[in-house]
């Protein structure tokens, strides 16, 4: 028995069953717009069909389809509307291959298909998380070195070596003349380094008593002392887990604490005063200096494994008078940091006072500079520092013969490191000159010779 259903009125119903759908021929017209379709471009089927596929769907992709010849099934497209839809765009091929047209049909999708795209969406989002975090990593890294201002070779080296050493484990000593920056630099070591999200923890050597420094660096347990607290208290040390710990004036360290420092170094775990738990430690160790440490191993007063230890990477700063290049970047950034902090609008400094200024030797380096130009702001409030804003500084640099001043400075901090080395020496061996001469590796008349040049008495 013949059937009455003809196939055009198949394909007819087919098609018009199909809920959002398009069809284009050979030439990108459309010859086809399903009712739904029509209705949520917002125009007539009748206006539609005969038009360029692109004036009816601006941002249509059967184009690529027309042309490519191949299927592009399952995309995800965003009506004009804002719904989500699955579109499948199929090229229609005659009897000879050749692409003729494109049927485009798109529906909503099922809930197997919006748990598909949740898990997808929650992909995309965990990656966009992902990278903003790296542009943030990026962009801070940018930012931590910028803070470090100076463009001479001799800051430009260290930047460099910071960009490269900033990610690794490896223990830094940064050494350098009072005021050049060492925590600038310590503090962008950490910032630039993956431990930045860590802790960063600074203790300075010096500012604590040396009987003090034990259970201020790896902290107590209850009862390890009368006045303990109870519970006990964490140290510096475990306060850095994680994170990185800044030995400042790492000199100052006492004799019997800097074997207690090496051993958390080289093992990585220590016990709280009074406590008998190891603890574990995940530290970065920079340790900063003044003094000239190397000197201090030479009279025994620092040990030198432990020298070893925290100078796997030397940063040597340079002092202010040698890097003068940079005075103009420096007084730029200065007065822009004075600014924020005293609400002053000074905009710059006139020549006249920066050729001064090249005229000086720094002996508090980048310090003192700040200090200079924050008094001169301060008084001022606005506008170029002049000549005459500096009345009170201009004493200090002609009173400074540059070259004598310089061997002056450096007598002295000789001077320093021997008076310092000797007095810790005799509280090491406590007064003991023989045992303090042979820790110096001096004799023990020549002790006495330097006793009397410093006046210390013991
Ligand atoms: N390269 C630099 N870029 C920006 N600011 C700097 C730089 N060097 C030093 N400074 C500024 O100079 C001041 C002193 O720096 P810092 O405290 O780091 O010196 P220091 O070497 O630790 O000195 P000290 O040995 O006396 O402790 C700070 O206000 C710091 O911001
Ligand atoms: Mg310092």
């Amino acid at each position: 028995m013949e059937s009455s259903l003809k196939l055009e009125e198949i394909l007819k119903s087919a098609i018009d069953s199909l809920y959002l759908t398009i069809i284009i021929d050979e030439n990108e017209i459309v010859r086809y717009i399903s009712e739904s379709y029509s209705k949520i471009l917002n125009l007539p089927v009748t206006q539609a069909i005969g038009k360029h596929v692109k004036t009816v769907v601006p941002d249509t992709r059967t184009i690529e389809v027309l042309r490519s010849g191949k299927a592009d099934l399952g995309s995800i497209y965003t009506l004009q509307n804002g719904d989500i839809t699955v579109c499948n765009r199929l090229p229609i091929k005659d009897s000879y291959g050749e692409v003729r047209g494109v049927i485009s049909t798109a529906t909503f999708p099922n809930l197997e298909v919006i748990n598909r795209f949740s898990k997808e969406i929650k992909k995309l989002r965990e990656e966009n998380k992902l990278y903003q975090m790296q542009l943030s990593s990026l962009k801070q890294s940018q930012f931590s070195l910028d803070s470090v201002i100076g463009n001479t070779p001799q800051i430009a080296q260290i930047k460099d070596t910071i960009g490269k050493i900033a990610n690794s484990e490896l223990s830094v000593l940064i050494t350098g003349e009072t005021g050049t920056g060492k925590e600038v630099f310590a503090n962008a070591i950490h910032q630039l380094s993956n431990r930045r999200h860590g802790s960063y923890v600074k203790v300075n050597c010096a500012a604590i008593p040396k009987d003090l420094l034990e259970s201020e660096l790896f902290g107590y347990d209850e009862g390890a002392f009368s006045g303990a607290k109870k519970g006990g208290k964490p140290g510096k040390f475990e306060q850095a887990n994680n994170g990185t710990i800044l030995l400042d004036e790492i000199s100052e360290m006492p004799l019997g604490l800097q074997s207690k420092l090496l051993r958390v170094l080289q093992e990585k775990e220590f016990e709280r005063v009074g406590g008998n738990k190891t603890i574990n430690l995940n530290v970065r160790v920079i340790s900063a200096s003044n003094q000239n440490i190397e000197a201090m191993v030479e009279g025994g007063i620092f040990r030198r494994d432990l020298y070893y230890r925290i100078n796997v990477i030397e940063l040597a700063l340079p002092s202010l008078r040698e890097r003068l290049d940079d005075l103009p970047l420096l007084c730029e950034h200065l007065i822009s940091k004075i600014n924020t902090r005293h609400g002053c609008y000074i905009d710059s400094v006139s020549e006249e006072v920066l050729t001064m200024f090249y005229d000086y030797n720094w002996p508090g380096n980048v310090r003192e500079l700040e200090h200079v130009l924050e008094r001169a702001s301060v008084l001022t409030l606005s506008g170029a520092l002049e000549k005459s804003d500096f009345d009170f500084f201009w004493p200090r640099v002609y009173k400074n013969d540059i070259k004598k001043s310089n061997i002056h400075l450096f007598q002295d901090s000789k001077q320093n490191a021997e008076r310092r080395a000797i007095k810790n020496a005799l509280e090491t061996t406590m007064g003991n000159k023989t045992q303090a001469a042979k820790l110096l590796g001096i004799s023990r008349s020549l002790l006495y010779e330097k006793l009397k040049k410093y006046k210390i008495e013991k």
